[in-house]
């Protein structure tokens, strides 16, 4: 893989990390904020170019699992795409949590980068957050904020989504980190 793939190039590949993962959320089944640890399966895989007329954009296509503890099924799934832009450095995260929730993450990095901030928030016309009918009366995605670190053994994600709920008379900070190592 070249560098066209800009601050992607070190994530393509196979990750996990064995409870690593920390979910602070609000439960309904325990009817208060709990926090979770977690183990988590990733995969990154590249493809590119994509050409949108005078933009190239080379991407990886990635999905991810979390379990808490034994649990057969996962707890939360995303599939989505990353993708970079190395003339502008802008750097894309896509993706669906099968609640119902799209995300258009996005920021600006150097091709060198290994910190970078992706940012979205609903409403927004670049990146922003779609949700279903039921979630955007009791449970609404107001924003959402990722700082993704990448070592040569391992990449950390640090995430805080904003959740407007019937349980709040504030927005709740719905976060979750991990730091994940290469598989096998
Ligand atoms: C590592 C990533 C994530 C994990 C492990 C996770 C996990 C969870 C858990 C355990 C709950 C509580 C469900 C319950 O017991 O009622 C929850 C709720 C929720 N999550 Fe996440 N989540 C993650 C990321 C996200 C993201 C990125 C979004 C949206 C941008 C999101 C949106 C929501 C919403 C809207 C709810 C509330 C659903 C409801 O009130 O019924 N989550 N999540």
């Amino acid at each position: 893989m070249t560098n066209e793939w800009g601050p992607l190039t070190g994530l393509a590949g196979d990750w996990e990390s064995e409870r690593g993962g920390l979910d602070t959320a609000y439960s309904h089944s325990e009817e208060k904020v709990l926090e979770t640890p977690y183990r988590e399966k990733c995969t990154f895989k590249a493809f590119g170019p994509v050409d949108n007329g005078d933009q190239h954009l080379y991407g990886l296509d990635y999905k991810t699992a979390m379990w808490r503890g034994d649990e057969d099924n996962p707890f939360h799934t995303e599939v989505g795409y990353w993708l970079w832009d190395g003339a502008t450095g802008e750097l894309l995260r896509a993706f669906v949590v099968p609640r119902g929730i799209t995300l258009l993450a996005g920021g600006i990095a150097t091709d060198d980068a290994t910190e970078f901030t992706l940012r979205a928030a609903k409403g927004e016309p670049l990146y922003t957050i779609g949700e279903n009918r039921y979630l955007a009366k009791h449970a609404s995605s107001l924003s959402y904020e990722v700082v993704i670190a990448v070592t040569d053994a391992s990449w950390s994600y640090q995430e805080t989504t904003m959740l407007v709920m019937d349980e709040f008379d504030e927005p709740f900070a719905h976060t979750d980190h991990n730091t994940l190592r290469r598989a096998g």
